[in-house]
């Protein structure tokens, strides 16, 4: 399935091509994937860097040369670097540059990211900022990049004092989506990526969760049909948010469903033990309470939405930190004033309503909530 995600930057760089398939990277050459890629405005003549982890390139770095040699790409570097989150780093950013300067890459030379979320992000925002921008593509490995993080032109990396503290908006010109490449993604990081797709459908889509809510077993156990409908409809809803709000203006923020409270948890996790879908599942019960509290949506809303997250083997207690804690890490969060936060609430399965929440009324919440009985 091709998916366009349409902006209005300008005439000539109005958006790009979403591919999601079986075998793109893995399965030879296609006339689809040479189509996206014609399109796309890559010179494949160009120079290419892959950038990829020591994981990804351990099961695919073969597979990913041979794809680029199907497709007239034959002069490229792969560039490996280590897994995990402390990849996101103004380190690795540098030694990224050092490469492109050393191998005199040009404009029309391009950027691969190959990988989950941390090199999508990493990648893209070397591409953003080598020569003011040179082009890059997303070629995703895990459902959380499929679904979320390789859509939308948000890159960028950590800072010491916070989680992607610096970076900027930039597109790739096409998202690659091998379904196939899933096979080999451990359990805990396929649930971790199901938490965006439940977001999705918690906010934005009725009919989309209510088919999580039946389905989940068959995505869960890898099922490639099961997951490809799941990142197709997840990208579809991504790309019209996106279409509307490049640069969360406003109703992109309504992908920050489950976001508030699930930053303070990573936070106050300093980004260990606690992955970041498994963050925002928490933060997802949590608003979805908070919303009931205030007369937003019913009992069964909330329990549906909980339910669903337990099923999928997500977390869903608030962990034993203070409710000030929660609060202090709250309040880090670049999108707060000091008195107040901006909620991203349910109404109802698939209607979402933003509210500005005094800090206050939210730590007089966690203190009472029944979720706080249950911490662990
Ligand atoms: N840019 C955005 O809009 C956006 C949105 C959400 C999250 N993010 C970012 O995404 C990052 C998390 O991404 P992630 O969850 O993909 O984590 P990740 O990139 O760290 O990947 C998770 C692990 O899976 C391994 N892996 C990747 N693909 C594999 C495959 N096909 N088979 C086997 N192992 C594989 C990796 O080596 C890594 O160890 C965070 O830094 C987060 O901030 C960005």
């Amino acid at each position: 399935m091709k998916i366009r995600v349409d902006l209005n930057l300008n005439a000539k760089d109005n958006g790009y091509d979403i591919l999601i398939d079986s075998g793109i990277v893995s399965g030879g050459y296609n006339k689809e994937t040479a189509a996206v890629l014609s399109s796309s405005g890559l010179n494949l003549k160009g120079r290419a860097l892959v950038i990829t982890c020591k994981t990804v390139n351990g099961l695919y770095g073969n597979a990913v040369s041979s794809f680029l040699k199907n497709y007239g790409a034959d002069d490229f570097a792969v560039m490996v670097l280590p897994d995990g989150e402390a990849t996101k780093s103004l380190g690795y950013l540098s030694d990224i540059h050092d490469r492109l300067v050393e191998n005199r890459f040009e404009r029309s030379d391009f950027i691969i990211a190959f990988g989950g979320g941390v090199i999508g992000d990493i990648a893209g925002f070397a591409a953003a900022t080598y020569l003011r921008g040179i082009n890059f593509i997303q070629v995703p490995t895990t459902l959380l990049a499929d679904v979320d993080s390789s859509v939308g032109g948000k890159t960028g990396i950590d800072h010491p004092k916070g989680k992607n503290l610096i970076g900027a908006f930039y597109q790739p010109k096409a998202v690659l989506i091998d379904v196939d490449l899933l096979k080999t993604l451990d359990k805990r990081e396929l649930i971790n990526g199901f938490a965006e797709v439940i977001k999705y459908g918690a906010v934005l889509d009725a009919g989309f969760f209510a088919y999580l809510e039946k389905g989940y077993e068959k995505v869960l156990s890898y099922d490639k049909d099961a997951l490809t409908h799941i990142i197709e409809r997840s990208c579809s809803i991504k790309a019209e948010v996106v279409k509307e709000d490049e640069k969360e203006a406003g109703l992109r923020s309504v992908l920050n469903f489950g976001h508030s409270l699930g930053h303070a948890v990573e936070t106050l996790y300093n980004y260990e033990s606690v992955k970041h879908g498994e963050a925002i599942a928490i933060g997802m019960v949590f608003a979805a309470a908070l919303s009931k509290k205030i007369g937003l949506c019913s009992e069964e809303t909330v329990k549906r939405i909980g339910n669903l997250i337990k099923n999928s083997g997500l977390p869903s207690d608030i962990p034993g930190f203070t409710p000030e804690q929660y609060i202090n890490a709250m309040k880090l969060d670049k999108k707060v004033s000091e008195k107040q936060i901006k909620f991203v609430l349910v109404k109802d399965i698939g209607k979402y309503e933003f509210r500005k929440l005094d800090f206050d009324f939210i730590l007089s919440f966690l203190k009472e909530s029944s979720l706080n009985e249950n911490r662990k």
